[in-house]
């Protein structure tokens, strides 16, 4: 027995009257026929060498549902993402254009993309689509205004629609124009993907709950990691942010880390370690790759440990891969994690971020997770009760 605790943890039961509220809703007299719906989601998928990857379209197949609902209105259905982080500048690489085209073909009909994100040129493209058509907008991050949370350029986005739907969860934790801003200027609502986002990381907690965290993004992921730290019973670490922690507690690898030990990041590590290093979990042993001079796995030794405790959780919250699951050595320890979280049936179990997920639904155990959620940052972001400003303007 690892764990002595029982009960059941309030960390996904919201503790603010306000973050118990519903959310808006849209039905039939808000949406009619010919009514044009400006549609955020979040299709932010990595590219291979500017081409959609095939084995990454959780994204763009869970916006379809909505787009279908709002079709069936009889909508002109405009649809929004950003791509990347291009930061306000255009980047030819990071155009929209190839996701019009895999949205086309996942919903069976033609998807006009728009080569700009507003003005007077997407005005008239809008403008001469008809009821029951899509289309979709260059990247929002193309723009300056939109990660600045711009007025005018909420304005400016408004003007192409008359209603607004926000699906797009994965980047709901972001203060930006289209999920924010905009809804002052548009009656504003919640999609279908949204709601069962928040439906799912709402439900409460049973204990033992387990924290899983790997992936590379440390830095986002901290403040996240001193707010579940509170709420998790253990929470094990893998993947590029153990090499942080490993540093923060005086370890040293034998190969460069530098990525991994940046002096900020170790510094929250270890303040991390301080607060909650009874239930942080390191690896015991690592993969080394000598061609690539890095680690590139979690060790055997380290995935029994992690294996045990996943077996007796009973909430399971997964982001982030183990290794570099690229290599074909440097997956062993994600599959096993997937393999351990998916044989403990009794446990709920919830799986986010795009390479964690991708990297599931390849071995086929993906069905076997109670939720699979399209938020990576969001995801951690919702669970630790962090701000959540694209989903706070929907409260009714
Ligand atoms: C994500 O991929 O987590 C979301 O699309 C948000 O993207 P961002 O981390 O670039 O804000």
């Amino acid at each position: 027995m690892l764990f002595n605790s029982g009960g059941v943890v309030s960390m996904f039961m919201p503790k603010t009257k306000k973050a118990n509220k519903t959310l808006a809703t849209w039905s039939a007299k808000d949406v009619s026929k010919g009514s044009r719906v400006l549609l955020r989601v979040d299709a932010n998928i990595p590219l291979v060498h500017g081409e959609v990857d095939e084995h990454n379209l959780l994204r763009i197949r869970a916006a379809v549902p909505e787009i279908q609902r709002l079709l069936k209105r009889g909508a002109r259905v405009i649809i929004a993402t950003h791509l990347g982080r291009p930061h306000g500048r255009h980047v030819s690489a990071l155009s929209t254009s190839v996701l019009a085209n895999t949205f086309a073909r996942e919903l069976g009909r033609p998807v006009r993309w728009i080569a700009h994100v507003v003005g007077r040129k997407a005005e008239a493209a809008i403008a001469r689509l008809k009821p029951g058509s899509v289309a979709m907008l260059e990247n929002l991050r193309f723009e300056q205004g939109e990660e600045k949370d711009d007025e005018k350029f909420a304005q400016s986005l408004a003007r192409l629609a008359d209603v607004y739907v926000n699906d797009a969860f994965g980047v709901c934790h972001e203060r930006h124009a289209s999920v924010h801003a905009i809804t002052k200027y548009l009656p504003s609502f919640a999609g279908e993907l949204l709601l069962k986002e928040v439906r799912a990381l709402r439900l409460p907690a049973k204990r033992p709950l387990v924290v899983v965290v790997g992936g590379a993004k440390i830095e986002s992921k901290i403040p996240m990691l001193h707010k579940l730290g509170r709420h998790a019973d253990a929470i094990i670490i893998g993947g590029g942010a153990a090499l942080t922690f490993i540093a923060a507690a005086g370890g040293s690898f034998g190969f460069a880390a530098d990525e991994f030990t940046q002096r900020d990041d170790v510094a929250e590590a270890k303040m991390l370690l301080r607060y909650y290093g009874d239930k942080i979990v390191l690896p015991r042993d690592l993969v080394a790759s000598r061609l690539r001079k890095a680690v590139i796995d979690i060790g055997a030794r380290s995935l029994r440990h992690a294996s045990h405790i996943l077996a007796e959780a009973r909430t399971i919250v997964w982001n982030g891969p183990m290794g570099i699951t690229e290599e074909p050595d440097g997956c062993f320890a994600t599959l096993g994690v997937a393999w351990a979280i998916a044989s403990n049936t009794s446990a709920y179990s919830i799986v986010g971020g795009g390479e964690t997920v991708t990297f599931v639904e390849s071995t086929g155990l993906i069905d076997r997770f109670s939720h699979v959620s399209t938020g990576g940052g969001a995801m951690l972001a919702f669970l630790a009760d962090e701000p959540m400003p694209g989903i706070r303007v929907l409260e009714k």
